[in-house]
């Protein structure tokens, strides 16, 4: 039986398979992102979710962070996002991942979206599955490497965008367990949103009990809903949820 726990150590993906050119994992059984197209539920579920790029507009820095970090696909795409939008200020992507893909999976999945090849090839040739700090510029990249159940207590960061995303819960519920999700609203700047693809009742539980101001709305592909929400209330001894 595949041992799904993760540990603090780095750990690397457990094994990938191909479908129709998306990368699956084996260890949860679970496709990367959505096998309509991955780039476009990016931009429509973590992008527009948090209101980007509208919310960094105007800012001197942004702090965006992540719960799996996978191929890059969001990383990327955020990337573009954020040149396109002709932002002077400063990036800082933060990503948790326990089983990080080597450059020459995370370079395959990415070669399917020409137009993110410029990320893809920078984000690729700096790449180590021990993950790090890596500057482009005004973007930085921080990739931390272990189990974010672990790691995200140990992250002096706050974040004012959430990307949630860390496969379905029924696969991997320890990415969506209650106490990382009041972990993730204590490493959450004032104003802080999240997105993620599930709506799943345990999800919006946990979320809300942590202080999230949830909202149902139309999802990608072949999901019907997704969530965003955003920090009601940063004082985490308040009942008020
Ligand atoms: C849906 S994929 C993320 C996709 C990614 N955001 C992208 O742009 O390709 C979920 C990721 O969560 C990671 N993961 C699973 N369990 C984890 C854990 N306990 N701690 C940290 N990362 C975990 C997986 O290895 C996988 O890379």
């Amino acid at each position: 039986m595949t041992d799904k726990s993760a540990s603090d150590a780095e750990s690397p993906a457990g094994g990938i398979r191909w479908e129709d050119g998306v990368p699956v994992s084996e260890q949860f059984d679970d496709p990367y992102y959505s096998r309509t197209d991955g780039l476009e539920e990016t931009r429509h579920v973590f992008l527009r979710g948090n209101d980007l790029p509208e919310r960094w507009l105007g800012r001197d820095r942004f702090d965006i962070a992540e719960l799996g970090f996978g191929t890059g696909l969001n990383f990327c795409a955020t990337w573009q996002a954020w040149e396109q939008s002709g932002h002077a200020g400063a990036l800082s992507f933060t990503s948790f991942e326990a089983f990080p893909l080597d450059a020459a999976q995370m370079g395959a999945a990415l070669d399917e979206w020409p137009e993110l090849s410029t990320y893809r090839d920078r984000l690729v040739e700096m790449w180590t599955p021990s993950g790090g700090q890596f500057v482009f510029e005004h973007v930085t990249l921080t990739v931390i490497i272990g189990d974010v159940r672990n790691t995200l207590t140990r992250w002096g960061g706050k974040a004012d965008a959430w990307f949630l995303d860390g496969f379905a819960p029924a696969r991997n519920p320890a990415m969506w367990e209650p106490g990382l999700i009041r972990q993730v609203a204590a490493a959450s700047a004032p104003g802080a949103t999240l997105a993620t693809y599930t709506v799943a009742g345990a999800v919006r539980r946990s979320l809300a009990s942590a202080g999230f101001k949830l909202e149902k709305c139309s999802g990608y592909g072949r999901k019907r809903e997704m969530l965003t929400g955003f920090l009601k209330n940063c004082d985490l001894t308040s009942n008020d949820v």
